[in-house]
């Protein structure tokens, strides 16, 4: 509990700064207070990273337009510190100017600097060259570790100390860590990060948020407290003021929409809900920050992963008020009346500026290429191949080559592949290692003579989210043939690169469609504009126009177009780089005036478009428990009378509360012996008997993914499959489970289970 609310009344006008400030904040005993007064947060949050530059002044803009008066912003240390101690803070990674920006255009500023920030960016933000220690413990009182991160935030804090309110700049509040219940239990760590960022010279109000039910874990008690909800919140200040009793209340992420990952629906929020939402803490002195107000773009090679392993999309258009493109959406006007109905005294709200203009153009085609086998670096040798980050490379491909003796057909496997690994014999593709399968095997043909064999392997952007995010990339060893190793390896590192993109020697031979190449052509603007280039025609890759890398691609969907902001364009002639690794028969794209962003093509997929059939072996099994959940949304832990152990977790639901044939979890976590939830590390969907990926992202991943604001859902779209339905979780070994925690779909009612049995074992699904 908060002894007195520590935190309130803590007035922060300086006295040390260098300028002089002219307004004070505080957190008072039940508001924000702005030169004393109460000031209701409308806040939204804004990546710097994810807008061009040139288009800062034009969201933040908008987003005023909207009615905000604060911007929440995450700084991504990963963007800041490419390599240890070596600092970046200007162009795209000028966050001051972004914060000058907002404080020109009339808005604070609420600063999230880390270290840890999630965002669907590379890794939550922590740099990729922590991973060459192979010890490393994240987000943990580990000194290579908070050594590290402590460096980065002193750095913070001279370079946006100073636009601290308390110096006479837009910060009115900055967070400590994110989310780190979800993550772990170790108050004295998040001390040492609170410590880490006031010896950094943040004067201004700290905070820490989570979602409410893990808000505890960790939790400081003389640090203020905002909760993390994308619905119900009557329900989730509740909860809040359970743990903090007094101060203002505040949602520090509130979803208007929701993150696409490849090969998955793209996600549309519910407008009328978020429009009551809003309007209910509006009307009951909350405060919130919508997250995102605008999404943007995760350019370059910063997407990050969902876990278990759902890589995510270049689009971070969320769903969002301001589209990825910066247009005002039916969204964004809805939320400018309802904010109109509730602006605090002397405010007023702006008119948004034009949207930027849009171009199009007719289809060209990429005619010259260069195959990355001709255009290979000088190998490392190696007798065991290593991982990506143990050769000195952070991001790109990679291509591991050995000696295939002759031999008969056989199985080489890897014992993992992160991520994607395309396996050629002298050059032609025999297969594809993907991470979304349950092991790295494929079928090798026979060969009459020893052969050359090479993987390419494309990583997708390191998981962002749990313990997974010590997520090194590339083949990890041993790789066998038929269950011998194969040794002496050559590694060509493919960084992907301004200096190697410089390199590349392009022909107009045409390559085989499967060989895996760079090809390129050029498109004419009239006047340079924005566009959004139409990839439908290409495999799956990467992309630059003009030497800026707009993202990655992937003809699965949901996105088919690459936003090219106008201002990264020139009116005559661009060029036009891509990369495919998967290959396709045509190479030529198209600028298109509006984006697709909801066009799955499963039937493109190399892998997985259905998950494998198993025979279920639940009929002999006794169920480990049989029970009825209680109705309504709150999170039920279920203790078993005694434990059941085994490989496999089984949900069987019975019946719903409502009657209706769906089924749906949000959250499952399961209870090991002494009753502590147990890691989700290395879980995997084993089998589920319905879920739907038409009109929503159902998939029954987002049950185990720790996210409680995504779940699975049975199909509703084009079937409506009654029940039973199960869910089995594969949990990698054999486990001792005494419960279970259940967390229903939040918001809507429609899929809570009522009736339902578990069953525990080591057989209860067969190949
Ligand atoms: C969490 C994190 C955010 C973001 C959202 C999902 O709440 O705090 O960084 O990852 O989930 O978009």
């Amino acid at each position: 509990m908060l002894a007195g609310c520590a935190f309130c009344l803590v007035s922060c006008a300086s006295n040390s700064g260098i300028a002089r400030p002219t307004h004070t904040f505080a957190i008072g005993t039940n508001d924000f207070l702005l030169d004393g007064q109460r000031l209701q947060i409308r806040c939204g949050e804004i990546h710097a990273a994810r807008v061009p530059m040139e288009y800062w002044r034009h969201r933040l803009q908008t987003a005023k337009a909207m009615g905000l008066n604060t911007v929440c912003a995450y700084l991504f240390w990963n963007l800041h510190e490419p390599h240890p101690g070596e600092y970046v803070w200007t162009g795209q990674a000028d966050d001051a100017a972004f914060c000058r920006i907002a404080q020109e255009e009339g808005l604070w500023v609420i600063l999230r600097p880390g270290p840890y920030a999630c965002a669907e960016w590379e890794m939550g933000g922590t740099p990729w060259w922590l991973l060459k220690n192979d010890d490393i413990k994240f987000r943990s009182r580990d000194p290579h570790y908070l050594d590290a991160v402590k460096s980065y935030l002193k750095e913070v804090g001279r370079e946006l100390g100073p636009l601290q309110i308390t110096h006479g700049g837009p910060i009115i509040m900055a967070q400590v860590e994110n989310e780190y219940g979800f993550y772990g239990k170790d108050a004295q760590y998040m001390e040492e990060i609170r410590k880490a960022l006031v010896d950094a010279g943040f004067d201004v109000p700290l905070f820490e948020c989570n979602p409410p039910d893990v808000m505890k874990n960790g939790m400081l008690t003389n640090l203020f407290q905002a909760a993390n909800f994308g619905s119900e919140p009557a329900k989730n200040f509740a909860k809040l003021r359970k743990l903090q009793p007094q101060g203002p209340l505040i949602c520090s992420e509130f979803y208007p929409g929701w993150f696409d990952t490849w090969g998955q629906t793209h996600h549309l929020g519910n407008a009328p809900k978020y429009l009551s939402d809003l309007d209910y803490m509006l009307s009951h002195d909350a405060s919130f920050s919508i997250y995102m107000a605008h999404g943007g773009t995760t350019f370059g090679l910063w997407s990050g992963c969902d876990r278990p392993f759902k890589p995510d999309t270049s689009s971070y258009d969320y769903d969002a008020p301001i589209s990825e493109a910066g247009w005002a959406t039916p969204k964004f006007f809805q939320t400018r009346e309802l904010f109109a109905k509730y602006l605090l005294p002397g405010e007023t709200l702006p008119n948004p500026p034009a949207q930027n203009p849009v171009t199009s153009f007719g289809r060209i085609e990429l005619a010259e290429c260069a195959p990355i086998f001709d255009n290979l670096p000088a190998p490392v040798k190696d007798k065991t191949p290593r991982n990506m980050e143990a050769y000195d490379q952070g991001y790109g491909c990679i291509v591991y080559r050995t000696q295939l003796p002759a031999g008969p057909a056989g199985v080489l496997e890897a014992a993992a592949i992160h991520d994607f690994g395309f396996v050629f014999i002298d050059g032609a593709r025999v297969g594809i290692l993907d991470r979304r399968n349950s092991s790295a095997k494929i079928m090798l043909p026979a060969r009459a003579a020893d052969a050359r064999l090479d993987i390419l392997v494309e990583p997708a952007g390191r998981i962002n989210f749990g313990p997974e995010m010590a997520d090194r990339k590339g083949v990890i060893a041993p790789v066998k043939v038929d269950g011998k190793e194969l040794k002496d390896w050559e590694i060509f590192n493919l960084p992907l690169d301004s200096q190697m993109l410089a390199g590349l020697k392009y022909s107009y031979a045409v390559a085989n469609a499967t060989t895996p190449s760079f090809w390129r052509g050029t498109f004419i603007l009239d006047k340079a504009a924005d566009t959004f280039l139409d990839l439908r025609a290409l495999g799956k890759g990467d992309l630059w126009v003009n030497g800026r890398c707009l993202g990655r691609y992937w003809n699965i969907g949901p996105s088919q177009t690459a936003y090219a902001p106008g201002c990264w364009l020139h009116s005559g002639t661009n060029e036009i780089v891509i990369l495919d690794t998967l290959g396709s028969q045509h190479h030529a794209i198209a600028g298109l005036a509006t984006p697709i962003l909801n066009e799955l093509h499963p039937e493109k997929d190399f892998a997985r478009t259905h998950r494998p059939v198993v025979k279920l072996n639940l009929d002999s099994a006794t169920p480990v428990h049989t029970g009825a959940f209680a109705p309504g949304g709150d999170t039920q832990e279920i203790k078993f009378a005694a434990p059941g152990t085994g490989k496999y977790f089984c949900i069987e639901g019975l019946s719903s509360q409502d009657g209706k044939p769906y089924a749906a979890i949000a959250e499952l976590d399961l209870l090991d012996a002494a009753g502590s939830p147990l890691s989700h590390n290395g879980w995997a969907i084993a089998y589920v008997d319905s879920e739907e990926r038409a009109g929503e992202d159902g998939t029954a991943e987002n049950a185990i993914d720790g996210q409680t604001a995504n779940y699975w859902h049975t199909e509703w779209k084009n079937n409506s499959p009654a029940y039973p339905h199960r869910l089995i979780l594969n949990l990698g070994q054999s486990q001792t489970i005494s419960g279970f925690r259940y967390v229903p779909r939040p918001g809507e009612t429609s899929g809570r289970i009522k009736d339902f049995r578990i069953y525990i074992g080591d057989n209860l699904v067969q190949k």
